[in-house]
C-alpha cells in the first residue's frame, strides 16, 4: 500500500492501490515523484500542445530520480487516438532500448493518458506508468481507474486494457492554460457524479458553477477532489466493470454515438457526454424513473457549464436509426441489446434497456 497522506485520495485495490495527489505546484516538485519504483529510464509521453507548456517542468522534476528521461511528443487530438499514434510510443521505447522497469509518464489530457496507459499495459507485457493529467476531464475521470484504450473507426475506445497507474498527479495550476471549451467539456464528467451518486455535490455544483468556470482555486480543488473520491469508491468496488462501475458511463452511450458519428474530434468527448446526459435523463423520465423537474434541473446545470444540451443530427435521412446503430455496438450492449445508464431517482443510477421506439422518440426530441 502507498503511504497515506490525508490530502491525497487513495484508490484501494489491494497491492495495486495508489494515490491521487491533488494540489498546486505538484508537477514541478521532485518530491511528488519520490515514492515510485526505481528505474534507469523515465519516458514522458505528451503531445505537441502540452509539451511546450509543461514537458520541461516535468522532466526537471524527474531528473533527480532517473538517470535518463526521454520525451515522446504525439500529434494532438482525438483523431490521433489510434494504432498509428500508439506505435510512435512503441517506436520510441524500443529505439531508446527501454527495459521493463522503465516508467512511463502520461502528461496531457485523456487522449494522451488513455494511449500511454495502453502502451504501458502492453510494452514488454507491462511496465509501470504514472498519470499526470493536465485537463479537467482527465483530472476528474480518465486518469483514475485504469481504463486505457484507443479508438477504432467502427467504435470508440474499442481496443484497450484495464491497467492501473502507480500514481496520479493532478496539478491544478495546469488548468489555467486550458481553453474554455475544453474546460466545459471537463465539467460534463464532473456533473455526471451528482445525478448518479451524490445530490449534495450536484447542489454544490449549482451554487459554484460560475466560480469553477472563472477558475476559482478553492472551487476547483473541491470539484476535483470530490469527483476523484466518488470515482475511487466505484473503482474500489468494481474495478473491471462487472456491475457498479457502469454507472460512470451515464450519458456516454449517446455521447459515444455522437463522437463516432460526427467523426472523432468534431464534438469533444465531454460535449457528447453533456448532450448525452440530457438524452439519458429524458429517457429515464419517459420510462417513469424520474420526474420532469429533475430533467429540467440537470439540463440547466449542463447548459450553465457551457455545454450543448441538444445532440447533433448525424444522419439527415434516419438520425435516430443511425444513433441506434452506433449504440448497438457500445461495449455495454448484450446480444445487440443496448444497455443504458439511467437515473432511477436523483442520486441513483440503474442499468436498463428500453424499447427502440421510445429511444427514437427521445433522440428526435433531443437533437437539433
Ligand atoms: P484531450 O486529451 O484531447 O485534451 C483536450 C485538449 O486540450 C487537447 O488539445 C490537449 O492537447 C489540450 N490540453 C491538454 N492539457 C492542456 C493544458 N493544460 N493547457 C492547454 N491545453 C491543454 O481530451 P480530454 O477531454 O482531456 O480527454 C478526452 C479523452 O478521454 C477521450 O478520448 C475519452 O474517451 C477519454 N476518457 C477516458 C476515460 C477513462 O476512464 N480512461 C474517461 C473519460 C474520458
Ligand atoms: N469513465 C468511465 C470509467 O472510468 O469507468
Amino acid at each position: 500500500m502507498p503511504e497515506e497522506d490525508p490530502s491525497d485520495v487513495l484508490i484501494r485495490l489491494g497491492d495495486r492501490s495508489y494515490n491521487i495527489v491533488i494540489g498546486t505546484g505538484r508537477l514541478h516538485a521532485h518530491s511528488t515523484f519520490g515514492q515510485l519504483p526505481p528505474a534507469q529510464t523515465a519516458v514522458v509521453v505528451t503531445n505537441e500542445t502540452v509539451a511546450p507548456l509543461y514537458a520541461q517542468k516535468l522532466v526537471t522534476a524527474l531528473q533527480p530520480h532517473y538517470p535518463r528521461v526521454h520525451v515522446v511528443t504525439l500529434p494532438d487530438g482525438e483523431a490521433h487516438k489510434d494504432w498509428q499514434t500508439l506505435n510512435l510510443i512503441f517506436d520510441a521505447l524500443l529505439s531508446h532500448c527501454c527495459d521493463r522497469k522503465t516508467v512511463l509518464f502520461a502528461l496531457g489530457g485523456g487522449v494522451v493518458g488513455d494511449m500511454t496507459g495502453f502502451a504501458a499495459a502492453s510494452y514488454m507485457r507491462g511496465v509501470p506508468f504514472v498519470q499526470v493529467p493536465t485537463t479537467l476531464l482527465a483530472q476528474v475521470d480518465s486518469s483514475v481507474g485504469g481504463k486505457t484504450a484507443i479508438n477504432h473507426p467502427l467504435g470508440k475506445n474499442m481496443i484497450g486494457a484495464f491497467y492501473q497507474p502507480q500514481l496520479v498527479v493532478c496539478d491544478l495550476d495546469t488548468l489555467s492554460t486550458l481553453p474554455a471549451r475544453e474546460f466545459s467539456a471537463g465539467l460534463a464528467e464532473v456533473i455526471k457524479y451528482g445525478p448518479i451518486a451524490d445530490m449534495e455535490f450536484m447542489a454544490w455544483l449549482e451554487e459554484n458553477i460560475e466560480a469553477l468556470r472563472a477558475g476559482d482555486h478553492a472551487a476547483l480543488a473541491h470539484a476535483v477532489r470530490r469527483s476523484c473520491e466518488i470515482k475511487a469508491h466505484v473503482v474500489g468496488v468494481d474495478e473491471r466493470e462487472s456491475g457498479l462501475r457502469a454507472i460512470l458511463n451515464f450519458g456516454h452511450t449517446f455521447g459515444h454515438a455522437i463522437e463516432a458519428g460526427m467523426g472523432y474530434g468534431t464534438w469533444l468527448h465531454g460535449e457528447g457526454v453533456g448532450a448525452g446526459m440530457v438524452m439519458a435523463v429524458e429517457l429515464s423520465h419517459r420510462l417513469g424513473l424520474v420526474d420532469g423537474a429533475f430533467v429540467l434541473r440537470l439540463r440547466l446545470l449542463i447548459e450553465r457549464a457551457g455545454l450543448p444540451v441538444r445532440g447533433p443530427v448525424i444522419d439527415g435521412q434516419d438520425n435516430a436509426g443511425r444513433y441506434l446503430a452506433w449504440m448497438r455496438g457500445d461495449k455495454k450492449s448484450e446480444a445487440g441489446e443496448i444497455r443504458f445508464v439511467l437515473i432511477d431517482g436523483p442520486g441513483r443510477a440503474v442499468m436498463r434497456s428500453a424499447p427502440d421506439a421510445l429511444v427514437r422518440e427521445v433522440i428526435d426530441a433531443c437533437c437539433a
